[in-house]
């Protein structure tokens, strides 16, 4: 199929095109690398030995949009662009709003414009806002306690009224649960910009020797060590997800919702343990104040995958934190910088050749 991937070189991005160049899909790519670089896409067509299409591309520049629908001509999408720092949200919601609800607003209409009508779109748990009633299950109603999580919301809504609209549209909401780890090869995986906001690649740094300790948030939730219990899931097995569900998309229409989590939960301490273990290097850390915001546990029930899509994370923690340590040990800084927002898809063309 020809796929046109919003967000490709980021993180899940870059995991997820990999697979699909695996499987034989012609890929292209629109990313405005404003929180990525191409490094991680010329690192994913080396390791896949093909090509594809990177184009410079803001979703919120329409005409762009459109030129590059009109030019590829894609059968579907996959819409991992977005901005997704809780705590920025919070601070410049307009920003939020603007990015992630306009951009899908526009790529919508540029779908439109070419007759492409299958989508599969990044959503979070985060739509489960504080619900309390675990394991979550897709049925759980949704709330929003971000802006962040909020433009998640209002775009689940926005794709599910346009499904009821127009029975032309396949549509995949997936909720990820907490994406972690990296590929095997350690050539791709998570670059976070200055101080991470998540506790896997904060732990990393710690066990590196960038940062010095972990401030684990809060240590007397109502949890079996007082920590917080989240669903990681690798990042490998959370990109099959999206292969899964565009194969499932050819034969149904309509918008459809799947968790994408492992089921399990792990505490904060049990992630410094394993981090600690598997490095071979101590991980400090220090119990502070809760986190505005957070809650105790959230995991999946991922039964609607299995049963629909036949996917099933396979991954534990042991092999997230390994996958990671080693991407973290061969990249101890990420990705080299490269000024790519100011590149013409010609320069582009030329650094993924070179
Ligand atoms: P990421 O920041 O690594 O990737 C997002 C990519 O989108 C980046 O390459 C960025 O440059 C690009 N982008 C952002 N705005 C754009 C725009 N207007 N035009 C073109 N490109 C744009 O993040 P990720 O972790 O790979 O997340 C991908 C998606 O999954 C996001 O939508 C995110 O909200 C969602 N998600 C992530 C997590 C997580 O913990 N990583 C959890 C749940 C959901
Ligand atoms: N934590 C710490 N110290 C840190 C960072 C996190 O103790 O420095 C704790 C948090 O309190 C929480 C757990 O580690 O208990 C996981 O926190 P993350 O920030 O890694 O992940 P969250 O579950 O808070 O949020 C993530 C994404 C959201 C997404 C949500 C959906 O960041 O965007 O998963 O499940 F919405």
């Amino acid at each position: 199929m020809r796929v046109l991937v919003t967000g490709g070189a980021g993180y899940i991005g870059s995991h997820t095109v990999l697979q699909l160049l695996q499987e034989g899909h012609e890929v292209s790519i629109a990313d405005n690398f404003s929180n990525s670089s191409p490094e991680s896409v010329r690192r994913v067509t080396s390791l896949a030995e093909r090509s594809v299409v990177l184009r410079n591309v803001d979703l919120l520049n329409q005409a762009d949009l459109n030129a590059m629908f009109q030019d590829i001509q894609p059968e579907a999408v996959i819409h991992f662009a977005g901005l997704k720092a809780v705590g920025e949200s919070v601070a410049q919601p307009l920003k939020y709003y603007r990015n992630n609800v306009t951009g899908t607003l526009n790529l919508l209409e540029s779908m439109e414009s070419v007759g492409c009508r299958t989508l599969v779109f990044s959503s979070s748990a985060t739509v489960y806002g504080e619900s309390t009633a675990l394991p979550l299950v897709e049925s759980t109603p949704r709330s929003a306690t971000n802006p962040y999580g909020r433009t998640k919301l209002h775009i689940e809504e926005m794709l599910e009224e346009l499904a009821a609209s127009d029975g032309r549209w396949s549509i995949a909401n997936l909720r990820y649960f907490n994406p972690v780890g990296a590929h095997e090869s350690g050539l791709i995986g998570e670059d976070p910009q200055g101080i991470p906001n998540n506790l896997m690649p904060y732990v990393a740094q710690v066990a590196i020797g960038r940062r010095e300790k972990v401030g684990v948030f809060g240590g007397d939730y109502p949890t079996a060590d007082g920590t917080g219990v989240r669903d990681y899931i690798h990042v490998i097995d959370l990109a099959a997800g999206h292969l899964a569900a565009l194969d499932y998309l050819q034969e149904s229409k309509g918008a459809h919702t799947w968790n994408l989590g492992t089921g399990a939960g792990s505490s904060v301490l049990e992630v410094i343990d394993a981090f600690a273990r598997v490095s071979g290097q101590p991980v400090a850390y220090e119990i502070v104040d809760r986190r505005p915001g957070d809650v105790a546990e959230n995991y999946a029930n991922a039964e609607k995958a299995r049963l629909d899509l036949g996917w099933k994370a396979e991954r534990g923690l042991e092999q997230m934190v390994e996958d990671m340590w080693r991407w973290q040990k061969m990249n101890p800084t990420g990705f080299d910088e490269i000024p790519a927002s100011e590149m013409t898809d010609e320069e582009l063309a030329e650094f993924l050749g070179s």
